[in-house]
């Protein structure tokens, strides 16, 4: 039996504030350090001053930003308006013009001995982030809010969606019209925007804690031009490559690329995939690799080089040429194991930060990265899921059983939606001790994330176990139509197969990707190849004749279908967008 569910008295919807000024850098650097810090500091008095008028609550300060929360979303809007206002009419000493850029948003939060925490308190200034001094943005949340209760002369203007820096999902953002506010802004700085050239994933799920891993990590691609991120599968060596990435992004280079290199089976083509996801046009009679250092000679770009574990010789090689020739080109690679270059930094991901061993409430959990990885993901699958001060003690053990392993702690944790806190926490136990020959030790980590895989696989049913090993003849993603080809028989009809990957998804065996137009799946690494271990081990090398068949016929079919179109007319660009989706798979 499910624990009755305590919502602790902690969690609170507040509205929270976000401020931060442009160019302060800049600014200091004309000012110089003696006239810009009082500058700062009548910075600091207005915005004190306003949350105090308007019932506000002042978080904390870091460099020039400030958070305040507000219980009103109304109040923290006209706090919003006023400090703009205040900014805006004072005297700046010399021709400066101090300008603050402002996020609002309103989403629960709990309060802990180290602070508020909780996905939604960094949201706020996420939201600044792609604004531009002068500007107040709001989330939907806070926008829904208030668009009835606005004063007379002020308005809403929505900005449409939008990608954030945290690469989780889409927002739609309002810009606030008020008298005495600037009103048109350039496009918002958000991933979005054509001037930060990128091809980083759409809406990946919320990225969490590593605060110190992020910022040490943005410290080395900056000194060292090559970092390689290692640990073992799962343990979060891509997440953090890409919000590093996407921190790394501020408009003032020619971009951010992100090169997956798991598909690619051949050495001889790292140079290919890297044109490919830069989109760098092919010349004629240039070999690719000649062609890749021709156009990064002269580019300031950081690349991101994911899971280059089976191409160590190749990625080297190119590494050290790409190093050597392109001096402004900025390198993350992500690898099991370090290429052994020269000039590389290798940087070890580290499991998240877990909680203490004696947990008795909420409050001892603070801080523990893992802990909240936990109840993000659980919280995706259940809504109502709160962490209470009955269940945190079996929470934190689960997360420590599972050593912090992002991937083994979304496993555990889609397994709420079917089972109790105690359950889980009484099966994984029984399941590692067994494992560890009834120690109560913890397994070395690359066992561990094997055992939860593993786990994971044998509570599916035998529908389910089907369709999840044959899916691993998709190098890089697959939709439902290709899925079809692969995965049905006489015992799995195509209507079924709909239900069967959204419940792999659940379960966090399957990613989902949607776009404006698109859904697309995909297996993470580790779990494509538990995968093709599982196929081979069921249904032998017959089997996997039998999927890579379905997939070759799929394709060729698609091939073919696309054929008529390719020489123009005015489907021809839809059909290459088709294939080059698909490229990989064919
Ligand atoms: N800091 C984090 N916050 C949220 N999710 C994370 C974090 N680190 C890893 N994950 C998730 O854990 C899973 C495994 O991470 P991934 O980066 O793919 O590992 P690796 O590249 O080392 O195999 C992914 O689903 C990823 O989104
Ligand atoms: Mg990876």
């Amino acid at each position: 039996m499910q624990s009755p569910i305590s919502y602790d008295s902690l969690i609170e919807t507040l509205t929270f504030l976000s401020t931060d000024i442009e160019g302060s850098t800049a600014m200091l650097r004309r000012l110089g350090d003696v006239a810009f810090a009082p500058v700062l500091a009548e910075h600091h008095r207005i915005i004190r001053e306003s949350i105090e008028a308007h019932g506000g609550r002042e978080e904390g300060t870091l460099g020039d930003s400030f958070f305040a929360t507000f219980t009103s979303p109304r109040a923290a809007v006209a706090c919003g308006i006023d400090i703009q206002r205040t900014l805006d009419d004072f005297a700046w000493p010399g021709d400066e013009q101090l300008r603050v850029r402002m996020g609002i948003h309103t989403g629960e939060a709990s309060e802990e001995t180290t602070g508020l925490v909780g996905y939604q308190v960094h949201r706020a200034a996420r939201i600044a982030a792609v604004g531009h001094g002068g500007q107040i943005l709001l989330s939907s949340a806070t926008a829904g809010l208030v668009e009835d209760s606005l004063s007379g002369d002020s308005t809403l203007r929505s900005l449409g969606s939008h990608r954030l820096k945290d690469l989780g999902r889409s927002e739609t953002l309002f810009q606030l019209l008020a008298p005495g506010l600037q009103a048109d802004f350039p496009p918002l700085r958000s991933l979005d925007n054509p001037e930060l050239p990128n091809n980083l994933p759409a809406s990946l799920g919320t990225f969490i804690g590593r605060v110190s891993e992020l910022q040490e990590v943005l410290v080395l691609i900056r000194e060292c031009r090559l970092v390689t991120l290692t640990g073992a599968g799962g343990s979060g060596k891509t997440r953090l490559a890409l919000q590093a990435a996407a921190e790394f992004l501020d408009g003032s280079g020619d971009g951010v690329w992100l090169v997956e290199l798991a598909p690619v089976s051949d050495p001889d083509r790292t140079a290919d995939a890297i044109i490919e996801a830069l989109q760098i046009r092919h010349e004629p009679g240039l070999a690719p690799v000649d062609n890749l250092l021709r156009v990064l000679r002269d580019q300031r770009s950081l690349i991101i080089l994911d899971n280059c574990e089976h191409l160590i010789d190749s990625v080297a090689k190119l590494v050290e040429l790409l190093t050597r020739t392109c001096p402004k080109v900025h390198l993350i690679v992500t690898s099991r194991e370090p290429l052994g270059v020269d000039g590389e930094d290798v940087y070890r991901v580290r499991s998240l930060s877990l909680p203490a061993g004696n947990v008795e409430a909420v409050t001892d959990v603070a801080g523990s990265d893992s802990v909240e990885l936990f109840v993000t993901r659980t919280r995706q699958h259940d809504k109502s899921f709160e962490l209470s001060d009955s269940n945190v003690s079996l929470v934190a053990s689960i997360c420590r059983r599972l050593d912090g392993i992002p991937l083994a702690i979304e496993l555990a944790a889609a397994r709420l939606s079917s089972m109790s806190v105690e359950d889980l926490h009484e099966r994984l136990d029984q399941r590692f001790s067994l494992l560890s020959g009834g120690s109560r030790n913890a397994l070395p980590r690359q066992q561990t994330l094997g055992a939860m895989v593993a786990w994971s696989y044998d509570l599916l049913n035998e529908f389910e176990r089907e369709v999840f090993r044959r899916l691993t003849v998709f190098v890089n993603g697959f939709d439902l139509r290709a899925a079809e080809a692969v995965c049905t028989n006489e015992s799995i009809e195509s209507y079924e197969l709909d239900d069967i990957i959204g419940s792999l998804v659940a379960k966090s065996l399957v990613v989902a990707e949607r776009g404006d137009t698109f859904l697309r799946y995909r297996l993470l690494d580790t779990i494509r190849q538990f995968a093709a271990d599982r196929l081979l081990e069921v249904e032998g090398e017959f089997g996997m004749g039998e999927a890579r068949q379905g997939h070759a016929e799929y394709f060729l079919g698609l091939c073919e279908a696309a054929e008529p179109f390719l020489e123009g007319g005015s489907d021809q660009a839809q059909w290459l967008n088709r294939l080059e989706q698909e490229w990989d798979n064919l």
